[in-house]
């Protein structure tokens, strides 16, 4: 088989440049969160920070705004999170090892070096379900010492080389070390179709061997994809992203998930704590963190989720989904984990402003602070068609979007999506950080006890937000994030 990538990667280069000085005025276009050059982006791949420098790859498709054709690892750089560097494909899908796909995976820096682990894709010719038959998962790797020029592709493991109670789903490599040791999680759907992680372990980078399963006590899930198996101050945690979870009420309300479970005891003689969502909202899947250079854990996930039955009309302008902004990771006080945005980000507040009546009005991407007395119902409705509640008497924190035709064009609109509901543990909401960038919400409740992220649109930069409660409100405007505008994000291609 001839593959023809630097052919492909100039016309892809092309295509980055015309659709970057297309989109970048758009309403939709993001001030400070990561848009895919072209076409679609998903799960952020190979996080970590090298020299100063952060990394992150991520899932991308160039050539179709709905995710068709095969994946590629696009790179984006930066040093503070606030000025960010494209510097073009990473990897193409360039040989018989991933043919099909460049597929997820992580990054692990020893010795001034990335090494970046990910599942090449391949299918047979011929009438396959390529769920039991006709698929291959190559574990691969290579190195890079700067996120734009990679050395050669090296397999580690073959299909063949899985446990063969297994599908052909085996994929999304995390590669960390303890102890002297390196281990590696592979997420997987068995011939059963139960959800479950491979762990692997190695005296080196490279020669990985099948040590066991970690799956929870009954199933939860035919396929458990994108794992992270991490500690924060010593506590160890597994991070999955399961698939054919029932939804209820307050839970598991995507069509598919993402969480993670407390692992209790050492991993030969484990239990998992109950299993805790990253995120209550509608877009949000396939979160990977890392450890900074300072220490920090920092957790970056989609902004998007796969066979969604709501929309981003943003496909018709020919790109699709974002990620979040990275968040920093802390235990609270009954051991479970805070995501807030990392500090780096209030570099981006400009004059704060204290609201003084019940609404205001603001231009363009802008941050909302909410601290909440006493513990009564609240609402905060954002471009009239948007809406947090809280029900005290219950509990419940929602955010909802009034039905699209019901909606001026200037009104925040769903697309589609409808309610999501978060039941609030500790009883009380007291407080809210809100994001707002231009088609994204991230809505941080608590501290970061409970996060809600998702995607809305509206015509034009205008916003009205109205609320009602005992809060004080301070807002950060005029917020000119205008600069980190995808078209002003520094080219390199
Ligand atoms: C998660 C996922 C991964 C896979 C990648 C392919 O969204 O399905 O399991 O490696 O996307 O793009």
């Amino acid at each position: 088989m001839v593959y023809n990538t630097i052919q492909d990667n100039e016309k892809i280069k092309k295509l980055e440049q015309i659709h970057m000085a297309r989109v970048s005025h758009t309403d939709s276009a993001l001030s400070f969160h990561l848009m895919p050059p072209s076409g679609w982006l998903n799960d952020p791949n190979g996080l970590c920070q090298l020299h100063g420098t952060y990394h992150i790859f991520f899932q991308y498709s160039p050539y179709s705004a709905i995710g068709e054709g095969d994946k590629y690892w696009g790179h984006y750089e930066t040093k503070d999170f606030i000025n960010y560097t494209y510097t073009g494909i990473f990897l193409s899908p360039d040989c018989d090892l991933d043919k099909d796909g460049v597929y997820s995976g992580s990054a692990f820096v020893e010795d001034d070096t990335m090494y970046l682990y990910y599942t090449g894709n391949t299918m047979e010719d011929g009438d396959f379900d390529f769920t039991y038959e006709g698929r291959g998962s190559n574990t691969t790797l290579v190195t890079s010492k700067d996120g734009i020029t990679a050395s050669a592709k090296k397999c580690l493991l073959t299909s063949a080389d899985y446990p063969h109670t297994l599908s052909c789903h085996v994929r999304d490599p995390k590669v960390f070390k303890e102890n002297g040791k390196y281990y590696m999680v592979l997420g997987a759907r068995t011939r059963n179709d139960v959800g479950c992680v491979l762990l692997y372990e190695a005296e080196d980078k490279e020669h990985f061997r099948f040590k066991q399963y970690i799956t929870s006590e009954k199933p939860f899930g035919y396929m458990w994809e994108c794992p992270d198996l991490f500690r924060i101050d010593g506590n160890r945690f597994l991070s999955i992203s399961p698939q054919g979870i029932a939804a209820e009420e307050y839970q598991y309300q995507n069509v598919y998930q993402s969480g993670y479970y407390r692992i209790l005891g050492d991993l030969e003689d484990y239990t998992l704590s109950p299993f805790i969502e990253w995120d209550m909202g509608f877009d949000f899947y396939a979160p990977q963190s890392f450890i900074d250079e300072s220490g920090r854990r920092i957790l970056i996930g989609w902004m998007g989720i796969g066979d969604i039955e709501y929309e981003n009309p943003t496909v018709a302008e020919g790109w699709q989904h974002t990620l979040t902004v990275p968040r920093e990771l802390t235990l609270d006080a009954s051991g479970d984990i805070c995501q807030n945005p990392v500090k780096e980000l209030t570099a981006l507040r400009k004059d704060a402003v204290i609201i003084p009546s019940d609404h205001f009005l603001t231009e363009g991407a802008f941050e909302m602070l909410a601290d909440i007395s006493g513990n009564e119902d609240f609402s905060i409705i954002i471009d009239k068609g948007m809406q947090i509640l809280y029900d005290a008497g219950t509990s419940v924190l929602s955010l909802s979007f009034l039905p699209d035709r019901e909606c001026n064009p200037e009104d925040a609109k769903g697309c589609g999506r409808c309610i999501r509901r978060a039941k609030i543990r500790e009883n009380k909401v007291s407080s809210l950080q809100i994001l707002v960038d231009h088609s994204t919400i991230e809505i941080f409740v608590n501290n970061g006890h409970y996060v809600f992220s998702s995607r809305y649109y509206k015509t034009g930069h205008a916003h009205t937000v109205e609320f009602s409660g005992d809060m004080n409100i301070t807002v950060y405007t005029p917020v000119s994030y205008t600069h980190l505008r995808a078209h002003e994000t520094t080219l390199h291609l």
